[in-house]
C-alpha cells in the first residue's frame, strides 16, 4: 500500500508551485456605471481614480465601444464629454479607466487628408495607416528647449509680409467681424508654402461642411494638400468635438516639429520640421467649450464663459514654438483666428486671444466694402516678434511703411473738406493713396519676397506719384511681369544677396524706367 506522507514539509513546497505560477500582474483599471447621460455629457459613478483628461472606454448594452474624455473630477462622481456615437450611451452602461490621456494618429501619412477631431479619416479615401501617436494635450516646452523666431514665414501677401512680418514660431491673430477675409489670408498663406518645406495644418471648427469641402478644393487645385492636413469638427458635430480639433491640429503639427523626416526624434543632428497651424476659428471653439461646460454644470463667468476659457487659449497657442537648435530647431507657427461683433475687439475671447498672442491682424469691414483687400486696418495691426524673421531685402523698404500709411490716414481723414493745401500735403496725399492702392491683393496671388521688394521699392522711388490710382494695381502687376521676362537678373540677385545693394538699385532703376516707357495708362484715366 502506497502511502503518501503528508509532511509540512511537502504542503509548504505545494503552495509554493502553486504561487509561482500565478500571474500576479495587476491590472489597475477601475469599473464605474454611467448614472445620467444627454447632450453629449456623461456623469460616472465610481471611478475614483479617474484623471483630468483621461481616456475613459464605455461599453453600451449592446456591447459597442464609444470613448469618452473625463473632465469633472469630483468627489463623488466624474463629468465626462463622450468622442463618438453618443446616442449608444444609455444610463447603467459600464465604463472603464484606461490610463492614459486622450491620444490621436499623427504622421506624415496624414498629409493630403482630411480628419475629424479624434484623427479618423473623413474624406471617404480609406484608412490612414499611421504609425505614430500623441496625446491631443501636451505641456508647450519651457524656455530653454526654445530660441527666439528668426526665420520668416511668408504669407505671399504684400501688406501682411510688408507691414506685420510673421516668424516661423509665432502666434499671429487673424481677427475681423464676419466676412472680412480672414479666413483667405489663411489659405493664401497655406498655398504660398508651396517650395518652403512646410507642413500646413487647416483647423476648421464649427463651420458648414460644404465650406470646409470648398476650402479642401481649393488647396487641391493650388497644389497645396500635398503639404496640407485638414482637421475639421463642423456646425454639426458635438461640442465636445468642436473644442477638441485645434488641439488635434496642434498635436498632428507637433509630431513634425519634435521629429525629423526620418520619423525619429528630432535633436542637433536630426532637423526638426517646420508647421504652419491655422486654427479657424477660436471663438467658435469657444462657444462650443461653453456650452459643454454649461451641460457639465461648471459656473459660468463672463459672458457665460467657464473661467478656464482663457487657460483653454494660451495652452493651446503656447504649442506655438521655434525649438532651440538642441532639439532640432523644428518650428510650429500658429494663426489663430478670431470672428468679432461689429469690430469689438474689447469683447472677453477677443481680448484674452490678442493678450495670448503676438500681435494681431486686423480686417475690417468697411475696408473690404470700399475695396481694399485684403481689407487690413495698418494702425492697429501689429507683430511684435515677427521683424527679426523679416528678410533684409523688405526691411529696407517696408520699414517705415506701416507708419508712413497711418499717417496718411489720419492725414487724409483731417484735409477730407480742405481745398487749399501746400505743396508738401498734396504730395504726401498722393504718395499715401498711391501706397494703400498698391497692397491691394486678389486671392490665390502669392508673391515671393523679391517681387514684393521691389513693388514696395517702385511706390518709394516715387515712380507712381505720376500713376493714376487706378491703374497702380495693374502697374504693379505689369511691372512684375516685365522684370521676371526681360530684368530677371534684378530678382535673381535680390533673391541671392537678399538685400538691397547700390548695384541692384541702379538695376531696379533701369528696369522701372525701361518699363514705364512703355506703360499704357488707362484712357479714363487722366
Ligand atoms: N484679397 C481678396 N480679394 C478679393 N476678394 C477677397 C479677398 N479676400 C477675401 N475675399 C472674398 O471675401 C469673401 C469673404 O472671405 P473669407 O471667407 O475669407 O472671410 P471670413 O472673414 O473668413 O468670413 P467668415 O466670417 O464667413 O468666416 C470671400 O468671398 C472671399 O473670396
Ligand atoms: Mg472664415
Amino acid at each position: 500500500m502506497l502511502v503518501t506522507e503528508i509532511t509540512a514539509q511537502s504542503i509548504d513546497d505545494a503552495l509554493r508551485k502553486q504561487l509561482d505560477s500565478l500571474d500576479t500582474s495587476v491590472e489597475s483599471r477601475e469599473v464605474g456605471t454611467v448614472i445620467q447621460v444627454g447632450d453629449g455629457i456623461a456623469r460616472i459613478d465610481g471611478l475614483k481614480d479617474a484623471m483630468a483628461g483621461e481616456l475613459l472606454e464605455f461599453t453600451s448594452s449592446n456591447g459597442q465601444t464609444v470613448y469618452g474624455m473625463a473632465q469633472n473630477l469630483e468627489e463623488d462622481e466624474v463629468g465626462a464629454v463622450l468622442l463618438g456615437d453618443v446616442t449608444a450611451i444609455k444610463e447603467n452602461d459600464q465604463v472603464k479607466t484606461t490610463g492614459r490621456l486622450v491620444e490621436i494618429p499623427v504622421g506624415p501619412e496624414m498629409c493630403g487628408r482630411v480628419v475629424n477631431a479624434l484623427g479618423m479619416p473623413i474624406d471617404g479615401k480609406g484608412p490612414i495607416h499611421t504609425v505614430a501617436t500623441r496625446p491631443v494635450e501636451f505641456k508647450a516646452p519651457g524656455v530653454i528647449s526654445r530660441q527666439p523666431v528668426h526665420e520668416p514665414m511668408q504669407t505671399g501677401i504684400l501688406a501682411v509680409d510688408s507691414m506685420i512680418p510673421i516668424g516661423r514660431g509665432q502666434r499671429e491673430l487673424i481677427i475681423g467681424d464676419r466676412q472680412t477675409g480672414k479666413t483667405a489670408i489663411g489659405i493664401d498663406a497655406i498655398i504660398n508654402q508651396k517650395n518652403e518645406d512646410m507642413i500646413c495644418i487647416y483647423v476648421a471648427i464649427g463651420q458648414k461642411a460644404s465650406t470646409v469641402a470648398g476650402i479642401y478644393e481649393t488647396l487641391l487645385k493650388h497644389g497645396a494638400m500635398d503639404y496640407t492636413i485638414i482637421v475639421s469638427a463642423t456646425a454639426a458635430d458635438a461640442a465636445p468635438l468642436q473644442f477638441l480639433a485645434p488641439m488635434t491640429g496642434a498635436a498632428i503639427g507637433e509630431y513634425f516639429v519634435y521629429n525629423g523626416k526620418d520619423g525619429k526624434p528630432a535633436n542637433a543632428q536630426n532637423p526638426g520640421q517646420h508647421v504652419l497651424a491655422i486654427y479657424d476659428d477660436l471663438s467658435k471653439q469657444a462657444v462650443a467649450y461653453r456650452q459643454m461646460s454649461l451641460t457639465l454644470r461648471r459656473p459660468p463667468g463672463r459672458e457665460a464663459y467657464p473661467g478656464d476659457i482663457f487657460y483653454l487659449h494660451s495652452r493651446l497657442l503656447e504649442r506655438a514654438v521655434k525649438m532651440s537648435d538642441e532639439y532640432g530647431a523644428g518650428s510650429l507657427t500658429a494663426l489663430p483666428i478670431i470672428e468679432t461683433q461689429a469690430g469689438d475687439v474689447g469683447a472677453y475671447i477677443p481680448t484674452n486671444v490678442i493678450s495670448i498672442t503676438d500681435g494681431q491682424i486686423f480686417l475690417q469691414t468697411d475696408l473690404f466694402f470700399q475695396g481694399q483687400r485684403p481689407a487690413i486696418n495698418v494702425g492697429i495691426s501689429v507683430s511684435r516678434v515677427g521683424g527679426s524673421a523679416q528678410t533684409k531685402a523688405m526691411k529696407q523698404v517696408a520699414g517705415t511703411l506701416r507708419l508712413d500709411l497711418a499717417a496718411y490716414r489720419e492725414l487724409q481723414a483731417f484735409t477730407q473738406f480742405g481745398s487749399d493745401l501746400d505743396k508738401s500735403t498734396m504730395q504726401q496725399l498722393n504718395r499715401g493713396a498711391r501706397m494703400t492702392e498698391l497692397l491691394k491683393q486678389g486671392r490665390y496671388t502669392p508673391m515671393p519676397f523679391w517681387e514684393q521688394a521691389l513693388a514696395i521699392y517702385t511706390g518709394n522711388q516715387g515712380y507712381l506719384d505720376d500713376v493714376a490710382v487706378e491703374d497702380v494695381v495693374r502697374f504693379r502687376t505689369e511691372l512684375l511681369d516685365f522684370v521676371r521676362a526681360s530684368h530677371k537678373k534684378v530678382f535673381e540677385d535680390l533673391r541671392s544677396v537678399g538685400k538691397w545693394t547700390d548695384e541692384i538699385k541702379a538695376e531696379a532703376n533701369e528696369a522701372i524706367e525701361a518699363f514705364k516707357k512703355q506703360f499704357a495708362p488707362t484712357a479714363s484715366a487722366e
